[in-house]
């Protein structure tokens, strides 16, 4: 009975039928992806918050990467496990208000380690005023991308 209904199948699927799906399938995937690749680069723009890349952002990134921050925090969900996630530290700590994020920031940065017992230790970076400056503009333009709202949770 099963061998039966295996001969059956391989009547009805003929040999052209067969090189139609696959022709047809890898034509149909490739429009998908040229169509969706589009999009990308279409929205792109409107959600990268571009306007607000300023020369201190940039300069801030660059303070980022020589720290190697990112051995420790993850950013918009990149990076190491160890410690809080910083894309959003804006709107966490300075409650989206500039001044207040920065002098909570200049704080944060000078107080460290803080060497409470149970608590992870951040290490101390002595930046200077203009580096601290910049990594604020820096994580200030990174929370304004628009990330579907992503981390969906204010402190993580
Ligand atoms: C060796 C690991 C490590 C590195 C490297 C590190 N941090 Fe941290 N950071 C931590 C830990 C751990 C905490 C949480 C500490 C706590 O809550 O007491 C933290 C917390 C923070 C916070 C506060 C987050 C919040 O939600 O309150 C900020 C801001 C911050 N780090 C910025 C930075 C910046 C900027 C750099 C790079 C210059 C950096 N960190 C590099 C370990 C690190």
């Amino acid at each position: 009975m099963s061998n039966k209904i295996a001969d059956n199948m391989n009547d009805r699927l003929t040999k052209r039928m067969s090189r139609n799906i696959y022709i047809g399938g890898t034509m149909f995937s490739i429009l998908l992806l040229v169509g969706l690749t589009l999009d990308t680069v279409r929205q792109t723009p409107k959600r990268e918050n571009r306007a607000d890349l300023t020369h201190e952002v940039a300069k801030g990134k660059q303070v980022w990467e020589k720290n190697n921050c990112v051995g420790c925090h993850t950013i918009l969900g990149e990076g190491a496990y160890y410690a809080p996630e910083l894309g959003n530290v804006f709107i966490r700590r300075g409650n989206s208000d500039k001044e207040a994020f920065k002098s909570y920031f200049a704080g944060w940065m000078a107080a460290q380690p803080l060497n409470e017992a149970g608590r992870r230790k951040m290490p101390q970076f002595n930046l200077n005023e203009d580096e601290i400056n910049n990594l604020a503009e820096f994580l200030i333009w990174t929370s304004k991308i628009d990330t579907n709202n992503w981390p969906p949770n204010v402190e993580g």
